[in-house]
């Protein structure tokens, strides 16, 4: 979850690659190389987060996000077993779309618990897109907010996202893990499946909206940003 962890990621998938290029035609049938990925602990006292419980945020974390990397782990092991140029299509499809949604639903868990770190002031740049992008702090907070009451009772993520593609900030509705924006990067991500609320507030969900926008801290968006519009 930290920086190093994401270095640690690319490493291991640089690894992976290599090996692919210089592996010949003839060695297709071989299993791939399978890199297993490790749940990274919560990042902040889960006793210390206002409005969301120690015993909500230990199960999300145990139960649903380790859950997600474990079952990447295995997915992809499972995929390496294979030959593609004789697997049928129906086992290459659905273990290639599972793989994205145990892949995305470890980042994404990730951001959001990220952003529950103890409280860190916006950077000025990144208030500075928000303004540009958004007309205000407040209009940003209002429509992110908004977005997450509109899933409630259905489930998906509302992300605060930067476009590399176009340079601007905009707020994207998921319904699942894989509906992410096309070379946009998560700076803030709302979980608004039932997992991460129902056990403090039911049917809520709002009132558990409201809660999320006291308790986030800027400290991962602002390093997030940096990062994505320095790329
Ligand atoms: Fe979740």
């Amino acid at each position: 979850m930290a920086e190093t962890q994401i270095d640690r990621r690319l490493l291991l998938g640089g690894v992976a690659l290599a090996g692919a290029v210089i592996a010949s035609p003839a060695a297709s049938a071989q299993p791939a190389p399978a890199a297993a990925f490790a749940p990274q602990p919560l990042p902040f006292d889960p006793k210390a987060v206002p409005g969301l419980s120690e015993k909500l945020l230990t199960s999300h974390h145990d139960n649903n996000y380790t859950g997600a990397v474990k079952r990447l782990s295995a997915i992809r092991a499972e995929f390496g077993k294979l030959d593609p140029a004789t697997a049928p299509n129906f086992e290459i499809n659905g273990l290639k779309r599972e793989e994205l949604v145990a892949w995305n639903s470890m980042v994404l868990h990730e951001v959001y618990f990220n952003a529950l770190r103890p409280a860190e002031s916006i950077s000025a740049p990144l208030a500075q897109m928000l303004e540009r992008d958004f007309g205000s702090q407040d209009r940003w907070a209002a429509e992110f907010a908004g977005i997450g009451k509109a899933l409630g009772g259905g489930s998906g993520w509302v992300l605060l996202t930067y476009s590399r593609h176009d340079g601007r900030l905009v707020n994207t509705w998921a319904a699942d893990h894989t509906m992410v924006m096309a070379d946009g990067a998560p700076l803030l991500a709302l979980d608004m499946y039932e997992h991460a609320y129902h056990m403090d507030y039911g049917a809520k969900a709002g009132d558990y909206v409201n809660a999320y926008m006291k308790a986030f801290s800027w400290h991962h968006p602002n390093n997030a940003f940096r990062r994505a519009s320095a790329a």
